[in-house]
Formats: C-alpha cells, structure tokens, sequence
C-alpha cells in the first residue's frame, strides 16, 4: 500500500516534472558544508520511510515490506550520521527505536519477531548496539542495561548457538527449529557473530573475544564459507545436510565487509599480524565489488534481480569499509578512492522521485535508474557520510571514551525457542515457514551468478 502510493506519485512527479534538478544533490567530496547538505537530504529521505509514530506504525520498525533485520541496519546509518555529522535532529528518534526492539530479555530478540528472527537479523541490532557504545551515544539511564550490555546479550545468546553437531560447528541461519533454513548454516550469522565478536573485545579489552573471534574465523575457513590466498573472499554458506559441504558460492558485500572491518578490530586490538595480513587479504578481495571504483552488489545488480533486503547491503559495505580504514591504516590509501569515487557516483543518482533526490540502486548508471527504497537511501547516505570517517574520533573504548557499561554474562541462556514454540499456535508457524521458505528461494534463485 505504502509503496504502492509513492511509486505512482513519483511517477506522476517524474513526468510531470522532469525538472526537479534544482534539488539534485550536488556533491564535492572536500566540503564539509556539501557532505552536510547532501546527508542532510539524504537522511530525511531514508526517514521517509519510518513511520514509527503515525497510526498504524511501530515504533523502531519501517514500513511494508522492509523487515525487522533492516531497521536494525538502518538505526546504524542514522547513528552514524548522528556522530559524523555532529547531527542531534534525530537522536531521540534513534534512542527510542533502539530501546523499544529490545525485547523483553534484553537482547534483541522481542515478542513480535521470535516466529520469524533469525541470527543474522539479530546480529544487525546487535552490531546496532555496539556501535552505539563505541561512538558514546546517549546511554540508558544507569538502572537500565545500556548499549555495551545489549550487545553482550546478542552476542552471548548468539554464542549460547553455536552448533557442534553439524558441519563441526557453527551457527545456523535460524533460532528457531520450525523456520525453514534451519538446516542452512550462513555466513552472515556467523561473521556477525564474528564481528560483534571483534569489536567487544576491542571495546572492552576482554580476550575471551578475542578466542572466540579465532574460533569462529577458523570454522569459516575449515567449511569453506571464507577463503585465504590468493583472494579472500567470503561465500554464502551452506546446508548441514551434507555437513556443509556444498557450498553455495555467491558473494554478497555485506558478508566481506563484516569480515574485513572484523579482522581491522581484531588487528587494532590485538597488533597481532596475522589479523593485518587478513584485512589486507579482503581489503583486495573485496575490489571484486567494484567497477571501477564504483560500488556495486555483483551478485544481483546486473541482473536487476535484487531484492530489498540486498539492496540495502552496500550501505553496510560502506559503513566497514569506513572503519577498516581507520582501524587498520594501511588500508586507508586503497579504501578511500573506492569510498570517494563511489560517493560522487551515488550522488548523481539521486536526482529521481517527486522530491527530486531521491537515490537509485545503481551507481554507475548515469542519473536515476528508477529504483528507490530504504536500500537505496541507507546505501547513498552510508558512502557519503563515509567521506568523514577520519575527521572524527576512530571508535571509542571502555577506556578512552566509551562509557556504556555492561556485563560479560549478559543475555539470559535458558533457551527461549522451546517456550515461545509452545506459545505459538499452528498458523503462526506455518506463516513463519512461509515467509523464511520465500527468503530461502530467492537466495537460491539468484544462485546462477558467481564469482570467478
Ligand atoms: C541536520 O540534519 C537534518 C536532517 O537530516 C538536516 O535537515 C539539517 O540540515 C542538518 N543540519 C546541519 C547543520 O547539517
Ligand atoms: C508488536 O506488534 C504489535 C501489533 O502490530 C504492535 O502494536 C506493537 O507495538 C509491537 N511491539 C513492538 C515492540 O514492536
Ligand atoms: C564435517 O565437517 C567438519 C568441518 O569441516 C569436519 O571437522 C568433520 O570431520 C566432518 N564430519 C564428517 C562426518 O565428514
Ligand atoms: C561497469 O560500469 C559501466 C559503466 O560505467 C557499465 O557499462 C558496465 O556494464 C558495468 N559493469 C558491470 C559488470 O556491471
Ligand atoms: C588503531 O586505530 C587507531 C585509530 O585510527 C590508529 O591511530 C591506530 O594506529 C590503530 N592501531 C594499529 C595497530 O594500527
Ligand atoms: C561519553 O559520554 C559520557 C556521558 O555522557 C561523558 O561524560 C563523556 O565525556 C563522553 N565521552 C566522550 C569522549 O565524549
Ligand atoms: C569476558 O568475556 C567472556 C565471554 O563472553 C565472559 O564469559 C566473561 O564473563 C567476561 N569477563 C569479564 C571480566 O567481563
């Protein structure tokens, strides 16, 4: 319904106005003052489509169709403008969309998402929370468990999964046995839980992260799922029926852009090499995203054929690529033309819709290729604001900045799946098997496109 109303607005916008240009972005990568105003626009935009406090919204939720996962993405753009920008216009917006997803045990898994989450889209809260502790966002008062432990809690839940028993361990796509992809275990969930991983240990100078950061890493690489050598990449992953053996060989950026900015954290912490070599090793394989220098998600956009959660996934390419650049900064002179040339590209492609800046997916299309959406928002205002990655302070710690307190047993390890399942009646478990078996094909379907 919703989108359903703009898209025959634009289009009418479109004809009738085709010369909307005056409110172009007009972006010069040097000027504070054009980052401002191009992220100012673009952030608005990316707002559009949060309708948390209108009838019919939810807070902390966008609308149809974007998913829960991606308001948890989507808080992180915003907090990231909030900080590179120096920005307080949405921070209370932010604050309270944040708190209000908690859920009732404090970590990310609430009432109205446990038929349907999986890891990886409690992951995105958590990286979320995370980054809200690292950039000292306004905590939750001091009776209230603040950033730093929220993201324990996910990271402590997640890790309470790890699954021994296939595939020699690992975690699998869902929580929940009744959501089919059950049976896949995907590389998201673990190099978030991977990446969360790397930055508490950073953050809070607690090695236990550090070992199962390594843990997690080794399983990746020992099923495949990431590569070393000569390239390294980052796959899908795999079903466990076969003990993860067939691996499903498409490269999304999000995947290569949690490991690459998870070993930059690890390396930042830990000066161990290995972790340099690492970064360094996906820092170039991630150049195979790039044409020239413009981002793009190879496994789809070619083909017209992504879908929405993917077309939000070079916004959080964009955001890693930001911070290995800080973190490790040897990487600093090969990421930031890749972050420039793509600014100014995504830039001129948001010249579409009826308010004239609207963004489109594909960056080296000349002008607007008529997409829109959250992805396409988050994405553009992600790489731009990128630009300031360095102008301000690198992620804080528990001891130079950070002041978000937390707890190393966060998160509650009695197994919620077993007493929500009991709760549930049988259409919500088949609606949720349906929505995930969607999902699970769509992945599949695209699985015709393959790197090298
Ligand atoms: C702050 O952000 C808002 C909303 O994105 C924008 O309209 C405003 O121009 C920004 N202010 C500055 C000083 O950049
Ligand atoms: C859960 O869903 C109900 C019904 O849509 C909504 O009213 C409520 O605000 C939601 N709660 C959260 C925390 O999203
Ligand atoms: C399953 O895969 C794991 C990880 O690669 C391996 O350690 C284990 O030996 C395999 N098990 C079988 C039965 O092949
Ligand atoms: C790379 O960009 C050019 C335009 O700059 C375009 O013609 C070409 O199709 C793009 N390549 C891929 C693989 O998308
Ligand atoms: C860690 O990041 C900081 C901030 O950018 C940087 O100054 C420092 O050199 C980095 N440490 C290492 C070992 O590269
Ligand atoms: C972090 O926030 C706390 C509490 O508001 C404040 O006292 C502290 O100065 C902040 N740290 C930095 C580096 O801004
Ligand atoms: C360090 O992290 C581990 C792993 O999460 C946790 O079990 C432990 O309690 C933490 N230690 C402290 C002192 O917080």
């Amino acid at each position: 319904m919703v989108m359903m109303k703009s898209s025959i607005l634009s289009l009418l916008t479109t004809l009738l106005l085709c010369s909307s240009s005056t409110n172009a972005i007009d972006l010069d990568i040097d000027s504070l003052e054009s980052i401002q105003h191009a992220t100012g626009l673009l952030a608005t935009g990316l707002m559009d489509y949060y309708w948390g406090y209108d009838y019919g919204g939810t807070v902390g939720m966008f609308t149809n169709p974007y998913y829960w996962w991606e308001a948890g993405g989507a808080w992180g753009s915003m907090l990231d403008h909030w900080y590179y920008l120096q920005n307080d216009t949405y921070a209370d917006v932010i604050f309270t969309a944040m708190q209000a997803q908690v859920g009732d045990d404090w970590d990310y898994i609430p009432l109205n998402q446990s038929t349907t989450e999986g890891n990886d889209d409690q992951a995105f809260w958590g990286i979320a929370a995370i980054q809200a502790a690292e950039r000292n966002f306004t905590n939750p008062s001091s009776d209230e468990p603040q950033w730093l432990y929220l993201a324990q809690a996910v990271f402590n839940t997640m890790a309470w999964r790890w699954d021994t028993e296939h595939c020699g361990g690992g975690l699998r796509w869902q929580i929940f046995q009744y959501n089919s992809g059950y049976d896949y275990k995907n590389t998201v969930s673990n190099a978030g839980l991977f990446h969360i991983g790397a930055r508490l240990a950073r953050f809070t100078g607690n090695d236990s992260y550090v070992d199962w950061a390594e843990e997690i890493y080794d399983w990746l690489l020992g099923v495949n799922f990431i590569t070393e050598g000569e390239w390294y990449f980052a796959y899908d992953g795999a079903n466990i029926d076969d003990n993860c053996s067939s691996v499903t060989k498409l490269q999304w950026t999000y995947n290569a852009g949690m490991m690459v900015s998870g070993c930059a954290y690890l390396y930042n912490y830990t000066e161990d090499e290995i972790w340099l070599t690492r970064t360094e090793g996906y820092v170039k394989g991630i150049s195979v995203f790039f044409n020239d220098s413009v981002l793009y998600e190879a496994a789809c956009q070619a083909s017209e054929s992504c879908n929405n959660d993917q077309r939000s996934f070079k916004a959080y390419m964009s955001r890693f690529l930001g911070l290995t650049s800080v973190l490790a900064p040897t990487t600093y002179d090969t990421i930031r033309p890749w972050i420039e040339k793509s600014a100014k590209a995504a830039a001129q492609s948001c010249v579409g819709g009826y308010d004239g800046h609207t963004c489109g997916m594909n960056w080296f299309y000349n002008g607007w290729d008529g997409y829109y959406g959250l992805g396409e928002e988050m994405s553009a205002l992600e790489i731009i604001q990128n630009l300031l990655a360095k102008d301000r302070p690198a992620p804080y710690t528990a001891t130079n900045g950070g002041s978000s307190s937390g707890d190393g047993a966060a998160g509650s390890p009695t197994v919620i799946a077993y007493d929500q399942l009991l709760t549930l009646d049988g259409g919500d478990k088949a609606g949720a098997a349906i929505i995930t078996i969607v999902i699970g094909v769509s992945i599949v379907a695209f699985g015709s496109w393959l790197v090298i």
